[in-house]
């Protein structure tokens, strides 16, 4: 259910290339696999010409990659001589390279994709229907949301939606709901959450204090917030060292957790990752248990230090909370190396 797409890769500025790689099993016996020692690395495309900043799996498995789009050219051309004729963008105002590809995981092909604003930092998730939602950005892409729809034929193409958001959103995360809108929580200098698509009548942005109480002043640490759904309902929020449970119909906190040992910051720009785990009890229906872990991130006092040219090392601990039990507590775990701009996906 999770489909949060915030992938933020190294500064891609620096990486224009990317080397998709996936593991290809020669076996199809599970046995073999889960022993480790029925793959092998194949390099399938050996430039893509646009870097995975932003990455994400649809449901015909295919993956959509665009990155941010005034650095100037990537380095793909657009289709058929086309360009993007966009005065705003602050590089290059006629490009005539994409931004944004699919990777077709069966023909092992690429396809240049038309995305026009700018998508650096954005944030995203996957729909009922399967379409990606893309919102916020940076520039003329902030207040913006670009839908890509799965087609099987080649012909979808991101739509982009312009200012449809009550707030420009960069650094944000997105998550679905059950009734098939999105939430977009926080984002640089914006202590509050709104929806998509917007309902008619009013549908503003809405405070959440929450965001200010886990801003750390010049340095953020309450960026991309981890937000998973609970399973009564309520939207579980982790920003910078902590976590509330939130009530987004009545906007209110239901519950606010106990900062994490060490009191370390998880959330960007500290870049730990978060995954929500298989909930247990499903079946019964009684005393159903979700439990969240984060791992990584940056200790206190490593952003400051960084401006200064000193480097410290990234966290190596982890943190797991069951986020249903009326007294959570946290427990901790240590990984074998520090990690910091990792990503967890929870593997079935
Ligand atoms: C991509 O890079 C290669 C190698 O530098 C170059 O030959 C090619 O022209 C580039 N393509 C585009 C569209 O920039
Ligand atoms: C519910 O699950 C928790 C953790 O899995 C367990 O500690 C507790 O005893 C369970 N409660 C009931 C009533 O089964």
């Amino acid at each position: 259910m999770a489909t949060t797409s915030t992938l933020l890769l190294i500064s891609s500025l620096l990486h224009h290339f990317i080397i998709l790689l996936l593991l290809l099993p020669y076996q199809q016996n599970p046995l073999t696999l889960a022993a480790a020692g029925g793959g092998e690395w194949k390099l399938l495309v050996s430039n893509t010409g646009v870097s995975a900043m932003h990455m994400q799996l649809l449901n015909n498995d295919r993956v959509v990659i665009f990155d941010l789009t005034d650095f100037g050219p990537s380095n793909i051309s657009l289709p058929n001589g086309k360009c993007r004729n966009n005065p705003k963008d602050l590089t290059l105002k006629i490009d005539c390279t994409a931004h944004s590809i699919e990777y077709d995981v069966a023909s092992n092909s690429i396809r240049p994709l038309n995305v026009f604003t700018n998508v650096w930092c954005s944030s995203g998730a996957a729909m009922p229907d399967g379409s990606l939602v893309q919102t916020g950005g940076f520039n003329d892409g902030e207040r913006n949301a670009r839908v890509f729809k799965p087609c099987r034929d080649n012909s979808c193409d991101w739509q982009e939606f312009n200012t449809v958001l009550t707030q420009s959103r960069w650094y944000a995360t997105n998550h679905i709901l059950p009734d098939g809108r999105q939430i977009i929580v926080g984002g640089r200098g914006r202590l509050t959450y709104e929806f998509y698509p917007k309902r008619t009548g009013a549908d503003a942005s809405y405070n959440l204090p929450f965001l200010s109480q886990t801003n750390d002043p010049r340095i953020e640490n309450n960026l991309y917030p981890f937000v998973f759904l609970n399973v009564d309902g309520n939207l579980f929020i982790f920003a910078n060292n902590r976590a509330i449970l939130f009530d987004y119909v009545n906007g209110a906190v239901v519950k606010t957790y106990p900062t994490i040992p060490g009191g370390d910051p998880r959330s960007y720009p500290s870049s730990g990752s978060a995954v929500l785990l298989p909930v247990r009890n499903l079946q019964g229906r009684t005393n159903i248990t979700a439990e969240v872990l984060v791992c990584g991130g940056a200790p206190k006092g490593s952003f400051t230090s960084a401006n200064n040219g000193k480097f410290v090392g990234a966290l190596n601990t982890c943190g797991r909370i069951q986020i249903t039990d009326p007294n959570p507590q946290w427990v901790m775990e240590t990984m074998p190396s520090a990690r910091v701009m990792g990503d967890m996906v929870f593997a079935t």
